[in-house]
């Protein structure tokens, strides 16, 4: 038989989503597992989009539509960006997706030819490198620290651009550090990318989830509109994981780029998740609100959790609904069962095997000295995994 594809071949299946598939298969054949691996809200989609979508479907809104998605949601996406984030777009600007992961890869293949590189700021969410690489992209990894709250500045930017360089992604808030850049902090970047004249890919998807600050898009920086894509969806904000809805929103030539590759790849996102978008941008934002008071109540629980643990270091996020502590000053220690640990992945290995808690080793996103809990679980199970975290940590000192 002829070999299959070496481009898909190159790239990693995500690892969270490994992580959170095997956990529930342990669940369903009768393990006591606690899982924080996905990234979920634990809430169900407020009623009001369930209904609409419900309604919708009983009225015969099930046909095709446009590949670029129906005008009406477009123009519920405008008016979201310019009451939000104080931005002006036109709903030929507005790409309706399947998911902003879908989003992504959708901005990547209008932008990227074969060797273009991709400035990634590590820790990065997990899908972002494969992707690039996926579009025979080349991707490039800009170091940031626990230290430095794991922000890269305009001078790390500046050192890792080469002549092969077409754009920049930045996710803020960010999966997995929950670190949020301010508006000055993008500006210095901003100056950076314009000087350079750079694409800026901006995934805000968990805008909505600042703690400390309040947001600000990079596209509402000087001089950044016309090269920024935004890439955000209802996933997060409004409970709509399963809906697979997002989109994009760019100048109209790149827009134009996108909406000609969905024609002929996915044609659109399911109708009826598109009005689902329809009644949550347009609807009451009391659910976001309430969600963003409960998740600020679980990073405070967990962080005074994990921080009274030795051998943990652990900083405050500022945003999404993420801890990424360090643990890698357990790396050398032995289990009770003389299983060396040495990396990230063996100690949620460990972890899962020993101690019932399923979370991701730091190394998915570009960083061996820590690991991923997710808080958007309710405090009983947040409660749980801190305790087996605690008894699984203290049984290795
Ligand atoms: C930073 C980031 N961007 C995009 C996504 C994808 O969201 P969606 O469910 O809309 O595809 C995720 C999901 O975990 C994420 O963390």
């Amino acid at each position: 038989m002829k070999s299959l594809s070496s481009r898909t071949e190159k790239i990693a299946p995500s690892l969270t989503v490994a992580i959170d598939t095997l956990a529930k298969t342990l669940i369903a054949n009768g393990k006591d597992i606690v899982s924080l691996g996905a990234g979920e809200p634990d809430f169900p989609t407020p009623e009001h989009i369930r209904r609409y979508a419900q309604q919708v479907i009983d009225a015969g809104k099930t046909r095709y539509t446009a590949p670029v998605g129906i005008l009406e949601v477009r123009e519920a996406v405008c008016r979201k960006l310019k009451r939000e984030n104080g931005l002006d777009y036109k709903p030929n600007q507005i790409i309706m997706t399947s998911g902003a992961k879908h989003a992504v890869y959708n901005c990547f293949l209008a932008l990227l030819n074969e060797g273009d590189e991709v400035i990634i700021p590590a820790p990065y969410w997990v899908t972002y490198p494969e992707l690039v690489k996926l579009v025979s992209g080349i991707p490039i990894f800009v170091e940031s620290t626990a230290e430095n709250k794991f922000k890269i500045s305009d001078q790390d930017l500046e050192k890792s651009i080469t002549p092969k360089t077409k754009c920049v992604v930045l996710n803020n808030p960010c999966n997995p550090t929950g670190t949020v850049y301010s508006k000055g902090e993008l500006e210095a970047l901003a100056k950076v990318i314009r000087k350079h004249d750079l694409f800026c890919i901006s995934d805000e998807v968990y805008e909505h989830f600042v703690y400390e600050d309040t947001f600000t898009s990079v596209a509402a920086i000087e001089g950044m509109y016309e090269r920024t894509l935004i890439v955000n969806g209802l996933s997060k904000s409004h409970c709509m994981t399963g809906w697979r809805i997002g989109y994009v929103a760019a100048s109209e030539p790149i827009a134009l780029m996108i909406g000609k590759v969905q024609s002929q790849t996915t044609h659109h996102p399911s109708n009826i998740a598109q009005y689902g978008a329809l009644a949550a941008l347009d609807g009451p934002f009391e659910c976001v609100i309430e969600m963003k008071k409960a998740f600020q109540e679980r990073r405070d629980y967990m962080f005074n959790r994990l921080q009274k643990i030795p051998g943990v270091s652990v900083r405050l996020p500022e945003g999404a609904f993420y801890l990424f502590p360090t643990v890698s000053a357990l790396f050398g220690k032995h289990t009770p069962e003389g299983v060396l640990i040495d990396s990230s992945s063996s100690f949620c290995k460990y972890l899962l095997e020993f101690h019932g808690l399923a979370i991701v080793p730091g190394i998915a996103f570009g960083n061996e000295n820590c690991v991923r809990f997710s808080y958007a679980a309710n405090m009983d199970t947040l409660q749980k995994a801190c305790d087996r975290f605690e008894a699984g940590v203290k049984a290795l000192l």
